[in-house]
């Protein structure tokens, strides 16, 4: 069989090239020539006349016709309802989603242990490997305790024999781990380049529309957390999902980047054990637990609720404020945003008169979490006046709020999701914003602040 004829098309002006060139010609652009599949174009008379345009009433088109495929669903499956959660609701057939995540995160895991629970719902599924062999996936099985005889392993990374591995055993959901060892032997380039990506994804898009099966693509992520390969990908996947977590820790967070069906507001946290990922299901309890946070007693900590998609979660915010013995006074932050820090540091200065400038400052988040949101703001400030006049937070306090410039705590979303978690974790003081006003929950105070000053002068035992 004849090689398919391919030639190098420059990926921002469109110059095309028969050979592979460092700098385009055309455009003067470094390393943006890329391998692609010439097309051969049938010439204009011997295509067939196009027929009558396909236009149809938006209204007669129906609309419940998909069936989404469950992992979860009360079964006693690994996973819980988490993965669902986050693809909103179950897999779409004929959707392509793409896995991003550092290496070691747990991708395989998951995908595994997601395949092996729909294969113990009669759902046929496919996992090729083109990462590990068959018998390091049999292994990997073995100890997460997941085969079935409905989940077939393929170790390929040609195109073709892939396609050929799809035919076999007609999966509905199948993983390939990774896009990036998948290649089409007709073209020049290697594995992993970018004009191979492209040509791969495209072709499981086909795949994936022809016979309805869902495809769930593991990506590589480059050093500074792109998803590797060109954005192009990511444009003509369904969905694009995002694994994420800090290696020192055992949870994990699922998140959609990009979802077409259905919204990307969801996430679902995992914990790693040694039997393979774990869903969670009482997540605040996880960044709370060791820390006895309801009354430690010990200045610069304060705990907040933030937001995980839907769901609220507590964490714990931690300040350390000491005396600098330097000129330029050490910030450091891990968990919160540096920038972020730094204007509620100043917040803290001008409005309060905490005189912050000769001090070294230390902010962590327990737990390995991010903290994103501009709620935890009032944390970040409570925390660090917390330590700074060295006096404790009130026992069973719990603080949201956005911190502006002027020093006043403005409203933050989900106010009574919020507080609703800390009344059910047992923390009996909630500061919160004044636009959260009317939120009652049980037996816990709701204090309702306008300044930063009032919320601190409420926390600290002993006020400002
Ligand atoms: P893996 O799924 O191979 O990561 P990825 O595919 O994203 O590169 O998982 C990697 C890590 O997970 C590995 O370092 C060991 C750990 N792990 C566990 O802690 N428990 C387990 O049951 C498994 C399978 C892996
Ligand atoms: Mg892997």
């Amino acid at each position: 069989m004849s090689r398919l004829q391919t030639h190098f098309v420059c990926q921002s002006c469109g110059y095309e090239s028969p050979r592979w060139l460092g700098r385009c010609h055309a455009c003067g652009e470094y390393g943006t020539l890329v391998e692609e599949v010439v097309a051969h174009k049938e010439d204009a008379q011997s295509r067939p006349p196009p027929g009558p345009p396909r236009v149809l009433p938006l209204s007669s088109i129906e609309r419940s016709g998909i069936e989404r495929m469950q992992s979860g669903n009360g079964t006693d499956n690994s996973l819980g309802d988490e993965f669902d959660r986050v693809v909103g609701g179950g897999l779409v057939p004929g959707s392509v989603l793409l896995l991003g995540g550092e290496p070691g995160i747990g991708k395989s895991t998951l995908l595994l242990q997601l395949l092996a629970a729909l294969a113990s719902r009669d759902i046929p599924t496919l996992y090729v490997s083109g990462e590990e062999s068959p018998d390091q996936v049999g292994l990997r099985a073995a100890r997460l305790g997941c085969a079935t005889d409905k989940l077939f392993v393929a170790g390929e990374t040609g195109l073709d024999s892939v396609q050929a591995a799809f035919q076999a055993c007609s999966p509905r959901v199948a993983v390939i781990d990774s896009i990036q060892t998948i290649s089409n032997p007709d073209l020049a380039s290697a594995a992993g380049t970018i004009g191979q990506i492209r040509e791969s994804t495209a072709a499981f898009v086909r795949l994936a529309k022809e016979t309805g099966t869902a495809i769930l693509l593991v990506g590589h992520v480059t050093k500074d957390g792109m998803l590797a390969g060109p954005k192009a990908v990511e444009h003509m996947v369904d969905c694009v999902l995002t694994f994420e977590g800090d290696p020192h820790h055992a949870f994990r967070i699922l998140r959609a980047a990009k979802n077409r069906f259905g919204g990307t507001h969801e996430a679902g946290i995992f914990e790693m054990h040694s039997d393979g990922l774990a869903p969670v299901v009482n997540p605040s309890q996880l960044f709370l637990e060791n820390s006895g946070s309801l009354g430690s007693g010990v200045s610069g900590i304060c705990v907040t609720a933030c937001m995980e998609g839907t769901r609220p979660l507590l964490a714990e915010v931690q300040a350390l404020v000491t005396s600098s013995y330097f000129g330029t006074p050490r910030r450091v932050t891990t968990g919160v945003d540096y920038n972020r820090c730094c204007v509620i540091l100043a917040v803290l200065e001008k409005r309060l008169g905490l005189h912050l400038g000769a001090q070294d400052i230390h902010v962590n988040v327990v737990g390995g979490l991010r903290l994103t949101e501009p709620a935890a703001d009032l944390a970040v400030a409570m925390s660090c006046a917390s330590s700074f006049r060295d006096q404790p937070l009130s026992e069973g306090t719990v603080c949201f709020g956005e911190v502006g410039l002027a020093g006043e705590i403005r409203g933050v979303p989900h106010a009574s999701r919020r507080a609703e978690e800390a009344a059910r974790l047992g923390f009996s003081r909630c500061i919160l914003p004044r636009s959260s006003e009317k939120i009652r929950h049980g037996d816990m105070e709701c204090l309702s602040v306008k300044t930063l000053q009032e919320a601190i002068q409420l926390g600290l035992s002993e006020g400002i």
